[in-house]
């Protein structure tokens, strides 16, 4: 039996994150197994602990356990800790990480060829939380967060020289990267844009992967470029793979054969 991590969350079930890690395993000769736990809401940090005292070694965390996650480490990255929120878990030490921001921006950079300046991130939950940071350091000049609830807005802009907040109402169209970090399309739903942010020349990118959601949909009518969340997914898990292993997999294999299948 190989070294054993898995992905916790609730709802885990539809995850890809098996089959990306069992890809990278596969292509680095690394003895692993990837699976998946669904933990009940109230019971996240008794699923790790089991987890660990049966021999687990690592443990991706998504939603929506990333601040629990946080605050259960004995120590974390500093990105992780500018994020407050771990979506990576070294057993072992109590490590925690957040591969969130910078697997998006290796996504943009390396998968997607895009060079962004002003960035507009709709969102500021525990999505959008993950990646101000890293979009600010890859070099975006300007970053304005426009939220439904603004005060909400307001705080995460507040921790973060260089970003700025908004409501949606007073948008303006200066942007060429526009990145959904809202749960709006999971309820099929599209963030209340203005008319005009979406356009051509813009990016339109969804952190939601594997479905048409109404934000990609108005994106490409309005003659944007609409990128879903799937880079990203395969970009985490790389930086998280690495942190685990040491050895870092190339991605774009693994990318080109989710998008085909
Ligand atoms: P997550 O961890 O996925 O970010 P969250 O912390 O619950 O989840 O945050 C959800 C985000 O999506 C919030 O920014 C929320 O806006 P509010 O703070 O105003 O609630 C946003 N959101 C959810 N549904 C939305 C919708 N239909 N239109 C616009 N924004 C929406």
């Amino acid at each position: 039996m190989g070294d054993r991590y898995a992905l916790v969350g609730n709802p885990v079930a539809h995850s890809k994150s098996p089959v990306i890690h069992a890809a990278f395993a596969r292509a680095t000769s690394q003895d692993v197994e990837y699976s998946l736990i669904e933990a009940p809401l109230d019971g996240f940090a008794a699923t790790v602990e089991r987890f660990r005292a049966g021999g687990g070694r690592g443990l991706n965390v998504t939603l929506p356990f990333k601040q629990e996650a946080f605050r259960l480490c004995s120590g974390v990255s500093a990105r992780a800790r500018i994020a407050q929120a771990v979506n990576t878990l070294v057993l072992e030490t109590g490590f925690g990480d957040n591969t969130d921001g910078i697997g998006l921006v290796h996504d943009l950079s390396r998968n997607l060829n895009y060079k962004f300046s002003n960035v507009l991130l709709l969102g500021a939950g525990g999505a959008a939380q993950g990646v101000v940071g890293a979009l600010l350091e890859a070099g975006a000049a300007r970053l304005v967060i426009a939220n439904r609830t603004v005060s909400k807005a307001q705080a995460l802009a507040a921790r973060f020289p260089g970003a700025s907040a908004c409501d949606y109402d007073g948008l303006e169209a200066q942007f060429d990267l526009v990145i959904n970090a809202t749960s709006a399309g999971l309820a099929d739903e599209a963030p209340p844009l203005p008319p005009g942010i979406l356009r051509s020349g813009v990016l339109a990118y969804d952190m939601v992967y594997g479905r048409e959601t109404p934000f990609l949909t108005a994106a490409r009518r309005a003659g944007a470029r609409a990128c879903d969340g799937l880079g990203m997914l395969v970009e985490q898990a790389a930086e998280s793979f690495f942190l685990w292993r040491g050895v870092r997999p190339q991605t774009r294999p693994v990318l080109e054969k989710l998008r085909g299948a």
